[in-house]
């Protein structure tokens, strides 16, 4: 049975150079290429969880642009179900700046339509959350969507999955009404206000004393460490792969996660599947380029 998900969030065009080098403040240096691709945490998640065969809808705000146009296409060439996504006139598209340099990547967001996915379009678009197994969600549009999105999935009795990032402070209360709470190290440091450095454990056993149900730390090559309300903690090591780009690394691993626990498996194999989806994303060029289908991931895990 396909899993039903939807995803509210953000759709990036993603603007991406490469150079060999980072400039300094005030430094100009030369870049060696530029490729404008399909991205934006949201719709990276909707495709990777589209190509695992999930029955995917995304909710989100794009402009009227030529940006925009070609992210729905993108998203409808993988079969995301884009009706949910509004086009303005009055917002240019969300764009992502990400410069790729020293092996690393930067990035600068500038939300443009993003800002304008708003609660009243979730009343618009409710049947969807209703038909939905669960609902997945980042911070690229407003927290007060986010907030509301959680209200309504949890009025229709869904599964809440929240990526929180970018990075940004969460109240204790929406925190409390979130199933699964999918931060990286840095995002877990700001959201337990503890230094990076502060053992993971503890930053976890904090989210979940404030109410979260599931906490999953993605701890990049180094793997993930989860725990669940009653549980201890668990780690899973990462998969060692050529690493070609790792943007949108942590949206594969979002979509793994969330297509796994959709399917009813454990946490303990949902993460480990998603470690994998991460893994082959991280391989090839692009956010979502490297979006694995379920026949790959499938494929790797035979060796
Ligand atoms: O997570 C990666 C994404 O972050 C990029 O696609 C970019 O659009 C930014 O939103
Ligand atoms: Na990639």
């Amino acid at each position: 049975l396909r899993p039903k998900i939807v995803v509210i969030g953000s759709l990036n065009m993603d603007l991406v150079v490469k150079a060999v080098r980072a400039p300094k403040r005030g430094e100009t240096v030369m870049g060696e290429e530029i490729h404008f691709i399909p991205g934006g945490k949201g719709a990276n998640q909707a495709v990777g969880l589209a190509r695992l065969g999930a029955e995917t809808t995304m909710i989100g705000a794009v402009g009227s642009d030529a940006f925009g146009e070609k992210l729905k296409k993108a998203l409808q060439k993988d079969g995301v179900n884009t009706s949910s996504i509004k086009v303005l006139d009055s917002e240019a598209t969300g764009v992502a700046s990400i410069l790729l340099a020293e092996g690393d990547n930067s990035i600068v967001v500038v939300p443009g339509a993003n800002a304008q996915c708003l609660p009243e379009d979730l009343d618009r678009y409710e049947e969807k959350i209703t038909e939905a197994d669960l609902v997945l969600l980042q911070l690229e549009i407003p927290l007060e969507t986010v907030e509301y999105a959680i209200k309504l999935a949890r009025k229709h009795g869904k599964t809440v999955m929240l990526n929180p990032a970018p990075a940004q402070n969460l109240s204790q209360d929406l925190l409390s009404k979130v199933d699964y709470l999918t931060p990286n190290r840095s995002e877990l440091a700001l959201l337990t206000g503890m230094s990076e450095e502060s053992t993971i454990a503890k930053g976890i056993e904090q989210l979940l004393e404030v109410g979260v149900s599931c906490c999953v730390t993605t701890l990049g090559a180094e793997g993930v460490a989860f725990r669940e309300k009653g549980g201890s903690l668990v780690k899973v090591s990462g998969n060692k792969v050529p690493v070609v780009d790792t943007t949108g690394a942590g949206d594969a691993f979002n979509a793994g996660l969330a297509y796994a626990l959709a399917q009813k498996e454990s946490i303990r194999e949902a993460v480990e599947f998603a470690v994998q989806v991460s893994a082959l994303a991280v391989t090839k060029f692009g956010a979502q380029g490297g979006m694995p289908t379920l026949a790959e991931v499938e494929k790797f895990q035979e060796g």
